[in-house]
Parts: structure tokens; C-alpha cells; sequence
């Protein structure tokens, strides 16, 4: 039997074989040996465990298949891993998804967190006596800029923001958000919510735009850009954001939202123009001769497109002395340059459902 260490921490990460999840695996196991990590993911199409290669050997990780909405399996592992710290990032994330199938989202983003905010009161404070210590315990969930809707011109997305959820995406993030914070007022539970704008990075699924467009430009194929191109997104790297949570983690206070941002905002169409220049430097220009601009195709917008996203940071930054370290000019350079050392990794992840769920999202656009 492990022996509890000093000062380690147990932590249950969810959807740790997703873009961000996974990201964060590595970067914490590389960088804070403290923290002793059982990944709970069901390995939807999203998830990877090849974005997880090698992690396996270290004795600090273990990787449990399965969903966050089985309530005795999540039961089991609070009591078995002695669980003091969950990290929930485990979602269904992307909004065109949301728009052609919203039960999933329900089930995962609402009935998941709730079941994991279950079985985090029932071992934290149904059972104080034989628990983990509620003082050192946190419940750290992670969500997304979209709960604030759509901006115009001006402004930023502060804390205090109302929720205007626009999307069943969107939607179903800010509930399970409510969800954690009558958590905390109602029971005292130990929890933390981040509110996190548009990330960007290695192991992304290419049904993202900045994966989907490296992949298409790559093979030559159609760039689709959404509506007028100019919808506005507020970038971050992904390591920026996982620092961020980890800040939050150590240092946050109990009960508090924290927003987190890159303060990098672009339009769409500048990201794909971008993309395209420095693949045309690093890869040459397509067969026929010709720049990758000439891919571009403006397609018909996605429903109930928000147009504008945009992060005030400044409570994080104050606060608890978090501030982004990549700007994004070195961010999306580093990025192209791996998704073209990693052709492999995109082949394997664009297999034959991947072609399916093109087709059907993009065939008729
Ligand atoms: P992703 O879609 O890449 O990964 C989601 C992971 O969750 C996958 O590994 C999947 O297998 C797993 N999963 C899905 N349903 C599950 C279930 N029922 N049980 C267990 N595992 C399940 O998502 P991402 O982009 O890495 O986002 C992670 C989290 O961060 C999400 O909660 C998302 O809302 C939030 N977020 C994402 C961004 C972004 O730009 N990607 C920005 C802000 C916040
Ligand atoms: O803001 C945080 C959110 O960012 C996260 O909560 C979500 O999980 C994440 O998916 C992301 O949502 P977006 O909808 O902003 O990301 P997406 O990459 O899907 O789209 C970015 C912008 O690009 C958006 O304005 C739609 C547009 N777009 C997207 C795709 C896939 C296109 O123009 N063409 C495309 O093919």
C-alpha cells in the first residue's frame, strides 16, 4: 500500500486525455513533484491516450477509463486514491457539436459535474472523520469565457459579469458553474472556478479552428472561415493556462471565480492569415504554386455566433500574481511548428470518424 507522503497531493484530474487536460498532465508531473495525479477520462473521440505517450511510466500517474458521470466508479476513486484535489476539466468542448447534438452536453457538462461535486462532499465532509482534511482540500473547475456571451465593440468579461450564455455549449458550462458555487454556499465545500478565453497549443483536436486550419492548409484543402471573418477571440497558450490553474490552486481564494486571459485579442481571419504565412515559410507554397491565402473560403456562419470574446484579467494578476508568459506571435509559431513535427499524431486523430464529422459539419456549408 502507498504510504500518504508528506505534503503530497492526491489530485483526480477529469478529461486528462483532452487538449488541455493532457497538457496539463505533463506540465505538472514535469514541474511540481508534489502532486500525485489518477486521470479520469472515457476517451471520447476527443480524448487521446496518445497525447499522454510515455506519461504512463511515472510512478505518480495512474489512468482510470471511464465516465465522470458514473457515480459509483468516481466514489470509488475518492476512497481508494484518498482524492484531496480534483481538477475538472473533463467537458464535451466544442460548440458546433453542441449545435447539431446538445444531449451530450447535458449528461457530461451538467450531470458529470454534479456527480463529481457528489462524491467530493460525500469524502470531504459526509465523512470528515476518515477523510482528507476539508482545510487542505480543493475542488477546482474549469470553464470558459462563453457563460458571459457575446461583447460589442468595447469592454471586457470581469467576474462580476452576469451569465448570458448563448450556445448549449456555453450553456451548459455556466450551469454546471452554478452548480459549484451553491456547492460552496450551501454546504461550504472548498471549490474555485476558472473562466478561461480561447486556448491554443500542442494536442489540440483539429475540430478547433487553429488545429483545423493548420490541417487543412497543410493538405492544400479549403479554409473554412465562418460569417464576415471578424468575430473576435481572446487567445492564450495553453501552458499560460495551465500555470494559471495551478496558481489558482495554491493560492486561490476559497469560493472565488478567477478570470483568465491572454489579452491577445484577434479576428478569425487574421489567425488564418497568420497561418498561412508561416506555413508557406516553413512548408513552401502549395503544389500549384500558389500562397495558402488563396485557400480561404468564407462559409455560411455558424447559429448564434458570438462575436466578440474578451478577458479582464486583473484579478488573477493582483490577486495572485498570475500573468501570461508567450505572446502570441511566439505562441502560434511554436504551434505550427508542432503540429509539422507531429504529422503522425495528426493522422491518427483524423481517422475515419474525423472524415465522417467533416463531411456531415462541413459538407453542407
Ligand atoms: P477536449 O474536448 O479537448 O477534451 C475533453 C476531454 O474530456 C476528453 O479527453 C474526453 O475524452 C473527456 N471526456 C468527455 N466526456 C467525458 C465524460 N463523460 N467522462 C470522462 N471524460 C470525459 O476539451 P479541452 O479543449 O481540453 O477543454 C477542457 C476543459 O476546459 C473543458 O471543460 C472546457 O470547457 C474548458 N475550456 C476550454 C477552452 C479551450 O479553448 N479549449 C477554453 C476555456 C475553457
Ligand atoms: O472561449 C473559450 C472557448 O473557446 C472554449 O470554452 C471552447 O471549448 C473552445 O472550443 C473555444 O470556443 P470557440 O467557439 O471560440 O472556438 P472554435 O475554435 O470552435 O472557433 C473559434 C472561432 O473561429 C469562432 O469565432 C468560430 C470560428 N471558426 C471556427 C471553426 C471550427 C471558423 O471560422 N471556422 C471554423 O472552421
Amino acid at each position: 500500500r502507498q504510504q500518504r507522503r508528506f505534503n503530497l497531493k492526491h489530485v483526480l484530474i477529469t478529461g486528462g486525455c483532452g487538449f488541455i487536460g493532457s497538457n496539463f498532465v505533463r506540465h505538472t508531473l514535469e514541474n511540481y513533484p508534489d502532486y500525485k495525479i489518477v486521470n479520469l477520462d472515457k476517451l471520447t473521440y476527443a480524448g487521446n491516450p496518445g497525447n499522454l505517450t510515455g506519461v504512463e511510466k511515472n510512478s505518480n500517474y495512474r489512468f482510470v477509463k471511464g465516465d465522470i458521470a458514473d457515480a459509483a466508479l468516481v466514489g470509488k476513486i475518492f476512497a481508494e486514491e484518498k482524492i484531496d484535489t480534483v481538477v475538472h476539466f473533463a467537458a464535451e468542448s466544442h460548440v458546433d457539436r453542441s449545435i447539431t447534438g446538445p444531449a451530450e452536453f447535458v449528461r457530461t457538462n451538467i450531470v458529470g459535474t454534479f456527480t463529481l461535486l457528489e462524491a467530493a462532499r460525500e469524502a470531504w465532509l459526509n465523512n470528515a472523520k476518515t477523510g482528507p482534511s476539508k482545510n487542505t482540500c480543493r475542488f477546482l473547475h474549469v470553464s470558459t469565457d462563453e457563460v458571459y456571451g457575446s461583447l460589442g465593440e468595447t469592454g471586457a468579461f470581469q467576474e462580476t459579469t452576469p451569465y448570458d450564455p448563448r450556445s448549449p455549449y456555453s450553456a451548459s458550462k455556466a450551469s454546471s458553474d452554478h452548480l459549484v458555487s451553491a456547492y460552496f454556499h450551501t454546504y461550504g465545500l472548498p471549490t474555485l472556478i476558472t473562466n478561461c478565453s480561447n486556448n491554443y497549443g500542442p494536442y489540440q483536436f483539429p475540430e478547433k479552428l487553429i488545429p483545423l486550419v493548420i490541417n487543412n492548409a497543410l493538405q492544400g484543402k479549403a479554409l473554412p472561415v465562418y460569417g464576415d471573418g471578424k468575430n473576435v477571440r481572446d487567445w492564450l497558450y495553453v501552458i499560460d493556462h495551465c500555470e494559471a490553474i495551478l496558481t489558482v490552486l495554491q493560492k486561490g481564494r476559497i469560493g472565488e471565480t478567477y478570470n483568465i486571459g491572454g489579452n491577445s485579442e484577434k479576428q478569425n481571419i487574421e489567425i488564418v492569415n497568420l497561418i498561412c504565412d508561416i506555413l508557406d515559410e516553413k512548408a513552401g507554397s502549395l503544389p500549384n504554386g500558389e500562397k495558402r491565402r488563396s485557400l480561404i473560403t468564407y462559409v455560411k456562419d455558424r447559429a448564434g455566433h458570438d462575436r466578440r470574446y474578451a478577458i479582464d484579467a486583473a484579478k488573477i494578476r493582483t490577486e495572485l500574481g498570475w500573468s501570461p508568459s508567450v505572446n502570441f506571435a511566439d505562441g502560434m509559431r511554436r504551434t505550427v511548428e508542432w503540429y509539422l513535427d507531429h504529422k503522425a499524431w495528426i493522422a491518427s486523430v483524423t481517422d475515419g470518424s474525423y472524415r465522417e464529422y467533416y463531411e456531415k459539419m462541413y459538407g453542407e456549408k
